[in-house]
């Protein structure tokens, strides 16, 4: 299992984890937070960077009704905090190729007809940790803005948290993956630089370098990649 180190002389503080009691080191995150209490972290962790979207946590503060909602990783404990990670939420994810779609606009409709049924309750704008305007984005994609999707939801880092407080039962961030796509796909011109990039790669200008790192043991390749 893994153990987490808090660093010298911090001050302990109270924290709520799943319900339980425990006594943890003042400036960690809430993973490692869980880390330091012996708890087995292994699903809802990815990057650690607040990218990846996998550690979506939910929190209340004492003497406060409301219920927050975070990223784990990137967010600190404070005293009194009562928290835990979410389990990720299943939701219907579509198959589609975007380019071979006869109309993406009505495609939107076929394969995901639940975002025509927003209820504009704004819950879901409420509880993204990225503070999008997650509301917005579905109508938008229900309107066939996607390029407005794409700019109003360009933050997403998936975590998925939208999906848990929706009252038309939809997942917006699979919606506004859908609109994202069908703008860089249908409405973008490709762009040039990635075009040379690919064309060098199908021409083989690259293959001599692949082979030669192929070939390399770790510790020569963290030395080419100048990690220690
Ligand atoms: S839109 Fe949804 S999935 Fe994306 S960051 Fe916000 S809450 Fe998470
Ligand atoms: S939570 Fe669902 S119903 Fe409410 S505004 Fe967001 S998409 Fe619409
Ligand atoms: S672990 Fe990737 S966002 Fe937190």
């Amino acid at each position: 299992m893994f153990q987490y180190e808090a660093p010298e002389g911090a001050r302990l503080i109270q924290v709520w984890i799943n319900g339980k009691e425990w006594t943890v080191p003042e400036g960690l995150t809430l993973i490692q937070a869980m880390w330091y209490t012996g708890h087995e972290v292994i699903h809802g962790i990815g990057c650690l960077g607040g990218v990846c979207g996998a550690c979506a946590a939910v929190y209340r503060m004492p003497g406060n009704f409301r219920l927050f909602n975070a990223l784990a990783c990137q967010t600190l404990v404070k005293e009194g905090m009562a928290f835990s990670l979410i389990a990720s939420y299943p939701t219907q994810r579509a198959h589609y190729d975007i380019e071979t779609l006869p109309d993406p606009k009505e495609g939107l409709f076929e394969l995901y007809p639940e975002s025509a049924t927003c209820r504009n309750c704004n819950a879901c704008t409420e509880v993204c940790p990225q503070g999008i305007d997650v509301r917005t984005s579905v109508w938008q994609a229900a309107f066939g803005d996607f390029k407005g999707v794409a700019e109003s939801t360009m933050s997403c880092v998936m975590c998925g948290l939208c999906v848990s407080r929706c009252i038309a039962e939809m997942a917006p961030h699979e919606i506004a993956l859908y609109a994202r796509r069908a703008y860089g796909s249908r409405e973008l011109p490709f762009p040039e630089n990635l075009r040379h990039r690919i064309d060098a790669v199908h021409s083989g200008s690259f293959d001599r370098d692949l082979e030669r790192l192929s070939h390399l043991s770790l510790e020569e390749l963290k030395q080419e990649c100048g990690v220690k």
